[in-house]
Formats: C-alpha cells, sequence, structure tokens
C-alpha cells in the first residue's frame, strides 16, 4: 500500500473521538494522553506504511511480553526509564537543586521489605562462593552534613546474575538489606561480587533486543535507594568497574559518575585481617541527597513491585 493514505485532520478527528474528548465524563488528563498517543500511532502506521501483518504482530508480541510479565524489561530496554531519569534530572535542575549524587534506573527487580539493621549487615547467605565484596561509605546532605539514621536499602545479582525472589533457587532476600546509617551517617556491608544480568533467553524482550541487532546484558552493578526524612529519595546504582558491558548497557544505566574504584586486595595481612582465605574487593562509594523542597518534582515514584511471599 503506498503511505499517507490518510489526511491528517481525519486521523486527529478519530484520535479525539476515541479518546472521548467529545465526551464530559471520564479523566481529563488520561483522555488527553490517550489522543496524543493515538494520533502519533495513526500517524505513524500511515506514514510509515505498517501494514496489517506487522501491525498484527505487534500486537501478539506485545500481548505474550504482557503474560510474561516483561514490561519492566522492556521498558529500560527502549531505553525509556533513562529518559524518564534524563526528564528528573532536568526539572530538579530548573527547580535548582544540585548536588545530589546521579540518580540512574530502578530496574525491575527489587523487593521491598529486606531485612533493616543497623550501621552495617552481611548481604549473602554464604551459598554463593564469589569474590567477597565489601563495601562502605557515608550518606551526607548536600551541604556535607552526614545523615544519621538514613536508610540505604541495597539489592544486588549473585554470582550468575539472578537476583533473589525472581530466582527461586535463592533464599528470600538473599543480597538484599536495608540498612540504617549510624550517627556519623556511615553504612557498610559485606556481600559477594555480582554478575551482570542477562535477560532471559527465549523471553519476548531478548527477541525484540535480537531483532534490533542488540543484546539483552548489563554490565555487574549494585543498586540502592537512599531515604532520610526531610530529604529526597535517591534511586541509583553503582556499576563494577572493568566489566565487559560497562559502557554497553543494554538498559542505559551505566553513568560515568557512579562507577566507583573497585579496590582489589590480595595482601595475605589483609586478607587475614578481613577474616577471609582468599582474596576480595572494597569499594567506598558516598551518596549525597538534596533536601525535600515545595514545588519540586516528586522522587517517589508510584510504581508496582513484585510482593515477597
Ligand atoms: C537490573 O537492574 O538488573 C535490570 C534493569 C533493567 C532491566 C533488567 C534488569
Ligand atoms: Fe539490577
Amino acid at each position: 500500500m503506498p503511505a499517507n493514505l490518510i489526511k491528517r485532520d481525519a486521523i486527529a478527528a478519530l484520535a479525539a473521538r476515541a479518546a472521548g474528548l467529545g465526551q464530559p465524563e471520564g479523566n481529563p488528563r488520561l483522555k488527553q494522553v490517550v489522543n496524543r498517543l493515538l494520533g502519533d500511532l495513526m500517524l505513524a502506521i500511515d506514514e510509515l506504511d505498517i501494514s496489517m501483518n506487522e501491525f498484527w504482530t505487534g500486537v501478539a508480541y506485545l500481548t505474550q511480553a504482557g503474560k510474561q510479565n516483561e514490561f519492566g524489561l522492556i521498558v529500560p530496554g527502549v531505553v525509556l526509564e533513562h529518559f524518564l531519569d534524563l526528564r528528573l534530572d532536568e526539572a530538579e535542575r530548573r527547580a535548582g537543586l544540585s548536588g545530589s549524587t546521579v540518580r540512574t534506573i530502578e530496574g525491575p527487580l527489587y523487593i521491598a521489605g529486606a531485612p533493616l539493621s543497623n550501621g552495617e549487615a552481611r548481604l549473602d547467605d554464604g551459598t554463593d562462593d564469589g569474590e567477597v565484596l565489601f563495601m562502605e561509605g557515608q550518606v551526607r546532605a548536600v551541604s556535607g552534613e552526614p545523615i544519621a539514621g538514613a536508610v540505604v536499602d541495597v539489592w544486588h545479582a549473585n554470582t550468575m546474575g539472578n537476583y533473589s525472589h525472581f530466582d527461586p533457587s535463592q533464599a528470600a532476600f538473599n543480597l538484599r538489606r536495608r540498612i540504617e546509617t549510624d550517627k556519623e551517617g556511615r553504612y557498610k556491608f559485606r556481600s559477594i561480587m555480582p554478575s551482570g544480568y542477562a535477560c532471559p533467553p527465549g523471553s519476548q524482550t531478548e527477541k525484540l533486543l535480537q531483532a534490533m541487532g542488540r543484546h539483552g546484558n548489563r554490565p555487574a552493578h549494585v543498586h540502592f535507594f537512599v531515604t532520610a526524612p526531610g530529604y529526597r529519595k535517591l534511586t541509583t546504582q553503582i556499576n563494577i568497574d572493568g566489566d565487559k558491558y560497562l559502557h554497553d548497557d543494554f538498559a542505559f544505566g551505566t553513568r560515568d559518575e557512579l562507577i566507583p574504584r573497585v579496590e582489589r586486595v590480595s595482601d595475605a595481612a589483609e586478607i587475614h585481617k578481613a577474616g577471609l582465605n582468599k582474596p576480595f574487593s572494597r569499594i567506598r562509594f558516598d551518596f549525597t541527597v538534596t533536601k525535600e523542597a515545595t514545588g519540586a518534582p516528586a522522587s517517589i515514584v508510584a510504581r508496582e513491585h513484585a510482593e515477597a511471599a
């Protein structure tokens, strides 16, 4: 079929009618968004001459993705989660907020309600023989003042790149903890070095990425939510330097400010002092959070999370 078969004002009229713009009932914001998205979609179909076969293949793809609960994977994979971060960064800048640790995507693998401890925690349950990782740092305000009682909610994958809860072979909340900072705003934990996540083989997400000539791998990383009363919630990650996918994250989560130095410790005396018998790694990373400000865009996002059983 040729492209551009339908007049633009006819497309606009169809979108407006389908979105209920002429109806007094309904949610005005929803109508506004549906009208815009439908209009843009019909324009794209007409301009690109999207065939019926292509259209229904797309519908079947999305239906299957929904059945497999994959939208949380597809959204970051097609850069939209990172795009939302860029918008929030810019909105904060315009609201006069600056100085915070850089944010990056949450991803779809957070589970609320991890065990809470004071000052320090061990994240791993000892069953994964990965390289030991010690991480520590301080939570501070932009002024430099340490924040006691902040909560560092940390989660990461195991040495196979898998997350507890989604990987039923791991114990509940393995590699997930909430750590309340001590009176000097400090947190620390012992864990194991994660491996990068890879999209499940055969998943709808992987199929789409492959069809676009892309891979579905992330570099090794550790996620954080940092919260404190009166401060804006920080959602971020650190990436493990040296990872093959460090600057080629399928989910667009890597940011240069979030690649701390990884200190590889192989000195026998240090190993002994740490109570270990093999080399380990150490990372120091401080978080800076900004004070909540009236008129600033929300930093707490209403997002569905998988529930712990
Ligand atoms: C992750 O954080 O591991 C992740 C992020 C986006 C998509 C898939 C996984
Ligand atoms: Fe992750």
